[in-house]
């Protein structure tokens, strides 16, 4: 009783087997149509596009339009989409008073999180997960503002003045000027800076179940909308084994530089797994070879640096240490290679962002994907609720002696 026969095309009807499967290695949670990897060859496309020719020839309201929607846009759909969101990037001037309430100490990812759940407050018009004209606003209210949201989380801790959107500029030119602009002179933006930025946003878009486009799905689920479902995946992304990694590669590399320990002495401490050491930026549940991400990365850090014309030795370092750990049997035996996470770190320093910040541009090269995924779920009427077994360790039954 209880146990029907195993639904293979859906999966989704009580077999009477629950299968434990730590991390979910070996469970797929859902199928997708927007992203394929495979970890073995290190292949990552968007909807069939090479990662490698999106990030060269794209751009990333254009790959966010493909994710989204499946195919590229036709010149006229990315320019109404591209003069959409531009028309949406103010916040209400409200959230001043948000802001206002954080300490400026407080971690951007979490100024980040709380103030996409903030915005839903204001968009009563946009939280319904059945009316596609009002899942279209959300999509576009979201892209616009998240980076307005975000820079502003930058400035708060600056300590300076909120600046307006500029709607005449691109969406990358109108970041960079929120973040390193001023009321007080004009600010020109660098185009080798504004390319990086979005060819590392492009990068970032989507990685398919990652554990915070799992999240969104999952909150979504429940028919929760779409900037709540965005705020979980946020959290999701803020931990050090996800995006926060590119944060933590940083203040790895700056305390291997400021121990004088050395590289080798501290590829020997992570080998012989010395409580919370870890190499950071290297590994991934997925790819078992070369992220091709990463190659792409590493590759612009060279560029972009000397362009800028700086001169980093935490990209010394960070190419040093990538060099002993890939001759390294410990790596080797695991299939520990560079993520896309190691040499970002040392990109966003170069363009001018403080480490607390690297995992927020995660989240805005992310929210494409999140959206995608959150209306490709939502779209799907094969979607149930997610609810995952568990099997139960606890005491068994006693009882109050009292
Ligand atoms: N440094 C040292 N050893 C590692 C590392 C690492 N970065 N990553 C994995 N290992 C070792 C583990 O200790 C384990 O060894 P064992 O078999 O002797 O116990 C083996 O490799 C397998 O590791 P798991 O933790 O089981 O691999 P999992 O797939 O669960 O973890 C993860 C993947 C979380 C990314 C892991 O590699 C890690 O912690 N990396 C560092 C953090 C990081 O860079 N995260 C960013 C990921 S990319 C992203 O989110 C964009």
């Amino acid at each position: 009783e209880g146990a029907s026969s195993l639904d293979i095309a859906g999966l989704t009807r009580r077999t009477g087997l629950t299968t434990l499967d730590n991390g979910f290695v070996n469970t797929a949670s859902t199928r997708s149509a927007i992203t394929f990897i495979d970890g073995d060859q290190g292949i990552l496309r968007y909807r069939g596009y090479p990662i490698e020719e999106l990030a060269q020839g794209s751009t990333y309201l254009e790959t966010a339009w493909l994710l989204i929607h499946g195919e590229l846009p036709s010149a006229s759909e990315l320019e109404e989409f591209d003069a959409r969101i531009r028309r949406h990037t103010l916040l209400h001037e409200d959230m001043r008073r948000f802001f206002a309430a954080l300490p400026h100490t407080a971690h951007p990812m979490t100024v980040l999180s709380s103030g996409i759940s903030a915005l839903s407050t204001y968009y009563e018009d946009s939280l319904s997960v059945h009316d596609p004209a009002q899942v279209e606003a959300a999509t576009i209210r979201l892209l616009a503002k998240l980076p307005v949201i975000a820079a502003y989380a930058h400035k708060k801790t600056l300590g300076q003045a909120f600046l307006y959107p500029d709607n005449s500029l691109s969406f990358v030119d109108n970041f960079l000027k929120l973040n390193f602009g001023t009321n007080a002179e004009p600010y020109e933006v660098d185009p080798v800076l504004s390319k990086a930025l979005e060819r590392l946003l492009i990068l970032h878009e989507d990685h398919e179940q990652n554990a915070s486009a799992s999240t969104v799905r999952l909150v979504g689920s429940t028919e929760a909308n779409m900037f709540v479902s965005v705020a979980a995946g946020i959290a999701a992304l803020s931990g050090p084994l996800h995006g926060g990694a590119n944060e933590a590669v940083l203040t790895m590399l700056a305390k291997i530089r400021d121990s004088g320990e050395g590289v080798e002495k501290f590829v020997e401490r992570v080998k012989k797994k010395e409580e919370g050491v870890r190499l950071m930026g290297f590994g991934h549940r997925v790819y078992k070879s070369y992220d091709p991400r990463a190659k792409l990365v590493k590759e612009s850090a060279d560029e972009v640096l000397d362009s800028l014309g700086v001169t980093d030795p935490l990209l010394d370092l960070a190419r040093e240490l990538e060099q002993i750990a890939l001759e390294d049997d410990y790596f080797i035996e695991r299939r520990l290679y560079p993520n896309v996470d190691f040499y970002t770190g040392v990109l966003y320093k170069a363009m001018g962002f403080p480490p607390r910040m690297f995992t927020v541009l995660f989240a805005i090269g992310r929210l494409p994907g999140w959206i995608a995924h959150w209306r490709e779920a939502n779209g799907d009427p094969t979607t149930k609720i997610g609810r995952p077994q568990q099997l139960y360790t606890g005491p068994h039954e006693r009882h109050l002696t009292r």
